[in-house]
């Protein structure tokens, strides 16, 4: 919630600074568009000065200019609504613990697929599954595996239980992983945030098995040795950090 105080504070900071400087320089900052675009550059360098991840300064320089754009082609009121809540329904892991919703490659469902085969894993958890992007690839290649996909935001959830509904080894599950036991897979896999992966790595010593394998894409965890580090060959030459449960 701290990120979501965070975002609104850049913005009124910006919106704030905004208004003072049209009133020093009114010649200068004349007109809405360049007041609009004066409060994004200033919500953007309040939401870097207050630490927000970086992935945070483009929507904090879009976020007025965009409003104001919408505003002109005077669209029925629930549009913006229906817009908000559908954003709501997907965004909510980012909302409530800045964990934004990216997608993993197929390369890394493979990579996975491939670990799983030599760990010779009979259960696996995608700690905030999205869409299943990688959780139902797993599922199709290794029908005995018993999968659970954890995912908090009710759209991506909805969306990995309709397309998993066939498979049999697969439980789209709708829970915050915070809330989850880890002690019962042989692998689990995140794609998360470098945010979080602190907080993580505390949940992981207490709650995995000894000799069972974490599997983090994209985000090290900060202070620990991987056993090893894949790197893909995806557009986002993603890295798989393996650690092994002591
Ligand atoms: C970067 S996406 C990764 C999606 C998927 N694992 C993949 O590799 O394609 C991270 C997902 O974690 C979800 N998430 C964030 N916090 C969560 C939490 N506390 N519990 C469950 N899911 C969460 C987000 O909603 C988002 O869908």
């Amino acid at each position: 919630m701290a990120t979501l105080i965070k975002a609104f504070a850049a913005q009124f900071l910006g919106l704030a600074l905004a208004i003072l400087l049209a009133s020093l320089a009114p010649g200068l900052l004349h007109g809405t568009v360049r007041l609009a675009l004066l409060q994004a550059t200033a919500a953007a360098a309040c939401a870097y000065l207050l630490r927000q991840p970086p992935w945070w300064l483009p929507i904090h320089l879009l976020f007025l200019p965009t409003a104001l754009a919408l505003l002109s082609l005077q669209l029925p009121s629930g549009v913006y609504l229906a817009i908000t809540l559908l954003l709501a329904l997907v965004f909510w892991g980012t909302v409530k613990g800045d964990v934004p919703l990216f997608l993993s490659s197929s390369a890394a469902a493979d990579a996975v697929a491939r670990i799983i085969e030599r760990e010779n894993a009979e259960n696996f958890a995608d700690l905030g599954a999205g869409i299943g992007s990688l959780a139902i690839p797993l599922a199709r290649c290794h029908p005995l595996l018993a999968i659970d996909a954890v995912e908090l935001a009710p759209l991506p959830w909805l969306i990995t239980a309709l397309r998993c509904r066939k498979l049999a080894n697969i439980q789209a599950r709708r829970a915050s992983f915070w809330h989850c036991g880890l002690n019962a897979y042989d692998v689990v896999f995140a794609f998360l945030s470098p945010a979080v992966m602190l907080k993580l790595s505390e949940k992981i010593s207490r709650d995995m098995r000894s000799g069972s394998l974490f599997i983090s894409s994209s985000f090290p965890i900060p202070d620990w040795q991987p056993e090893s580090v894949i790197t893909l060959a995806d557009r986002r030459k993603t890295r798989l950090y393996c650690y092994r449960i002591t």
